[in-house]
């Protein structure tokens, strides 16, 4: 075999080893050296073992990777610890109160007492809140309950079921909580606004509301009275701008 051989013949004499073609043997140590280095194997933090969620694992008794979460843990921004804030509802109510009910002229029933809507605003209510409230309003509601909300939208002109006014007694008295309510979760043949309009921008509609029957009944006091503001880094809903929460 020449010296130029390719491949690398080792023989073993006398327990010494030698070798030829040596340069082939240089160029294997070279590629092997370079394999264990660089592109093949590595021991450095790139290649944590790790499992992903809800993989199988042998390690645990139940065989899942995955590990309950501690009780009572809560997703971050998703406490919503401030009931009256995020549901309209008072704290604890009483399952005994009847709801009463009137009947409209054209046989429908409405509902006329609200015991679990809360009846002051979570929110301090500025101007600010009510021409946020009035902004939102004429983009989601308007089309319906028409410009003060006497139930004539232009929808409802062009044949779409005609919603109450807000301007009589019944919806005058009624509690703000049930304003978010209804916004929040949709009332018979109205549907929810959850999902297109934050929590802090329903609250702002609600005090909008509220402006449009007092200018339809000027006389009337406004009851704009608020308990204490909501603790919930969505303080004011002119701070939120647009999307929902
Ligand atoms: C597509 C039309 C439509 C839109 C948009 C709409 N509503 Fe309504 N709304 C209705 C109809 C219809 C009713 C009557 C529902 C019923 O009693 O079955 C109603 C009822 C109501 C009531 C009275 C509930 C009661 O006690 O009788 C309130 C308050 C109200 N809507 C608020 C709003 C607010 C605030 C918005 C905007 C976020 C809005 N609506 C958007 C159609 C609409």
């Amino acid at each position: 075999m020449s010296r130029n051989s390719r491949t690398a013949e080792v023989e073993v004499i006398n327990g010494k080893v030698s070798m030829k073609g040596r340069r082939s043997v240089f160029a294997l140590c070279l590629l092997a050296f370079a394999l264990l280095t660089g592109c093949g194997v590595r021991f450095d933090m790139q290649d944590q073992p790790r499992y992903k969620t809800y993989k199988k694992s042998d390690f645990f008794k139940d065989g899942r990777a995955s590990r309950d979460l501690p009780e009572g843990t809560v997703a971050r921004g998703l406490l919503k610890d401030n009931k009256a804030f995020y549901t309209g509802k008072i704290d604890n109510p009483d399952p005994n109160v009847q709801v009463q009910t009137t009947t409209d002229p054209t046989g429908n029933t409405l509902v006329s007492s609200f015991p679990n809507d809360i009846t002051e605003f979570p929110i301090t209510v500025t101007k600010d809140v009510i021409d946020r409230g009035q902004d939102r309003f004429n983009i989601y509601c308007i089309v319906c309950h028409g410009p003060v909300g006497a139930g004539d939208g232009m929808i409802v002109r062009r044949g779409f079921v005609k919603p109450p006014t807000y301007h009589d007694d019944r919806l005058r008295n009624a509690p703000v909580g049930h304003f978010f309510d209804v916004m929040s979760n949709g009332w018979g043949r109205m549907n929810g606004y959850a999902a297109q309009i934050s929590v802090a921008d329903r609250w702002a509609i609600v005090a909008y509301i509220r402006a449009l029957q007092a200018s339809q009944n000027p006389t009337e006091i406004m009851k704009m009275n608020s308990t204490s503001p909501a603790k919930t880094g969505e303080t004011s809903a002119a701070e939120t701008h647009g999307g929902a929460k």
